[in-house]
């Protein structure tokens, strides 16, 4: 049984992994921690539909306990500075953020826009991908948790750029999420008159997540590439819809391809890769761990089309988060987490 911090449980992705501690059933004790809290408050005054399921309290401060696991559900700029009280105490780190997630402090300064505070994380780390790093993320002290957007990205081209079959000069993911994607915190662009019933992309080129989606593809080419990774901000509340293009490099039927995506991810719990004619859609996937894909050719340019649908705060965030600790605490992968979607 394990004992779990979570640090930012006020904000969106903190408050969800909240919710699927509650319910692991491998998890013995909790500490949340909100820094604004100023005397212990219940969980569900942070989410209303916890009310009548659980007396788990939020506390204002780490009461120093010993813990498993510790999860930083907060922003860019705080795993950074924080990450090795808790490591120093044996406790597995899992990092939310952009912190840990890039290989290189000189590529983490130029995407970030600061310095890295603890390089030493950088090289430590192990992105939290499971479907592509099981077996080191069991050994991990630290886990870079991915972006959400990347998730979809990377999940949504992996098989087709390990096995060689798309020409990785032209990789394109055009890629949309609902709004809780951007966190709690207000800024003009995320209020109700400015975002209902809208619909457009934002940082078009150079958005923060392009570094690790090019590092794991990467890996998997085993050659450098780039990726055009242009986020849109849809109008719903949860979820993420990746479409993402390249070019086949061989006369490949939809049959193959179909089947290379099937084999990939076979030992993978949460990924369904659809039968044919299925399109990957949002409420399939919205409040679960899964991610969908649908695979598409077209025949008269080659062209590879494969669509992605997850939760952005479950495999996006913090289902994912719970899949790297089961891992990396000796639980079954799938622990906590075989609930379905919300539907309608
Ligand atoms: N939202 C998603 O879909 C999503 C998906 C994948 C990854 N992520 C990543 O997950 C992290 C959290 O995202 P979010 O969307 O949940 O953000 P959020 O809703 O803005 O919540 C962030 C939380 O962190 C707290 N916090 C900020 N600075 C802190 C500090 N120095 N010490 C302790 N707590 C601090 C905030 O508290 P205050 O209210 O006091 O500022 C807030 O409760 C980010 O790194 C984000 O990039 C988010």
């Amino acid at each position: 049984m394990a004992r779990v911090k979570v640090i930012g449980v006020a904000g969106y992705s903190g408050s969800e992994l909240a919710r699927l501690l509650i319910q692991h059933p491998n998890v013995e004790s909790i500490l949340l921690i909100d820094r604004r809290a100023e005397e212990p408050t219940p969980i569900w005054k942070y989410r209303a539909n916890l009310r009548g399921t659980t007396d788990q309290m939020v506390v204002g401060k780490d009461d120093g306990s010993k813990a498993d696991a510790v999860f930083f559900a907060t922003p860019d700029g705080v795993t950074m500075n924080h990450a090795k009280e808790h490591l120093d105490t044996g406790a597995k780190v899992i990092d939310f953020s952009g912190d840990t997630r890039l290989r290189s402090a000189e590529i983490h300064q130029k995407w970030y826009g600061i310095e890295h505070a603890s390089p030493n994380l950088l090289q430590e780390a192990v992105y939290g991908l499971p479907e592509l790093h099981r077996e080191e993320l069991r050994k991990a002290n630290v886990i870079a948790n991915p972006g959400c957007y990347p998730t979809a990205t990377i999940l949504g081209f992996a098989p087709m750029v390990k096995k060689g079959w798309i020409d990785t000069s032209f990789l394109v993911a055009d890629v949309k999420s609902g709004v809780s994607g951007a966190g709690k915190h207000l800024n003009t662009r995320m209020h109700f008159a400015e975002c209902e019933a809208n619909f457009n992309a934002y940082k078009v080129v150079g958005h923060k997540h392009t570094p690790e989606i090019e590092q794991e593809l990467s890996l998997l080419a085993g050659e450098d590439l780039t990726v055009n990774f242009i986020p849109h901000l849809l109008p719903v509340t949860r979820g993420i819809l990746a479409t993402l293009y390249s070019t086949l490099t061989e006369d490949l039927s939809i049959d193959q391809i179909q089947a290379e995506y099937e084999s990939f991810y076979e030992s993978h719990p949460f990924v369904r890769v659809l039968p044919q004619g299925e399109e990957a859609c949002l409420k399939a996937v919205q409040g679960s761990n899964f991610l969908d894909i649908s695979v598409h050719v077209d025949s008269r340019n080659s062209r590879l089309i494969v669509t992605v649908t997850e939760d952005n705060l479950v495999k996006g965030a913090s289902g994912q988060a719970v899949q790297n600790m089961n891992l990396a605490l000796g639980f079954e992968e799938t622990a906590g987490l075989m609930q379905p979607g919300l539907w309608l």
